[in-house]
């Protein structure tokens, strides 16, 4: 889960940095899970009009899936993000919304390199 503690008061056209990236970037976030980390950026920008916050998971999915998916899905909707399901990285490029579009930052931060079986079986967990 992650949050970005530290409060700031920003001017409204100061650009903004949090470590590589900053507010005047458009960023396309790939497997975002909970959307935490969409929501944490948020959250230091004060706005996600910059963000396009994508998952692999369908909405349905997710929010079983991720207990605070569906709120930070609500939050990130209201500082302005586009959110995007069922995007899956490997063939992003195709996706309708996302082809022929530009980004200067695209994340992954997928913390495993690769599993055999299904995400949430709690033998793959383990
Ligand atoms: C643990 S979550 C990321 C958590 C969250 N973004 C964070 O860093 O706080 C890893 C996500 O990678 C997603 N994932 C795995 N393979 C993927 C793929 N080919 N395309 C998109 N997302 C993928 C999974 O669905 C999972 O939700």
């Amino acid at each position: 889960m992650w949050r970005y503690e530290e409060q700031k008061v920003w001017s409204k056209n100061e650009v903004k940095w949090i470590k590589h990236y900053n507010s005047k970037n458009k960023i396309l976030l790939a497997g975002d899970g909970d959307f935490s980390f969409g929501l944490s950026l948020a959250y230091a920008f004060g706005s996600a009009t910059n963000i396009v916050a994508t998952s692999l998971d369908s909405y349905d999915v997710l929010i079983k899936k991720y207990n605070g998916a569906a709120t930070n899905l609500l939050i990130l909707h209201n500082y302005g993000a586009q959110l995007l399901h069922r995007v899956d990285a490997t063939k992003m490029q195709h996706h309708p919304d996302l082809q022929n579009r530009k980004f200067d930052r695209i994340i992954y931060n997928f913390p495993h390199a690769g599993f055999i079986g299904l995400e949430g079986d709690p033998q793959v967990i383990e």
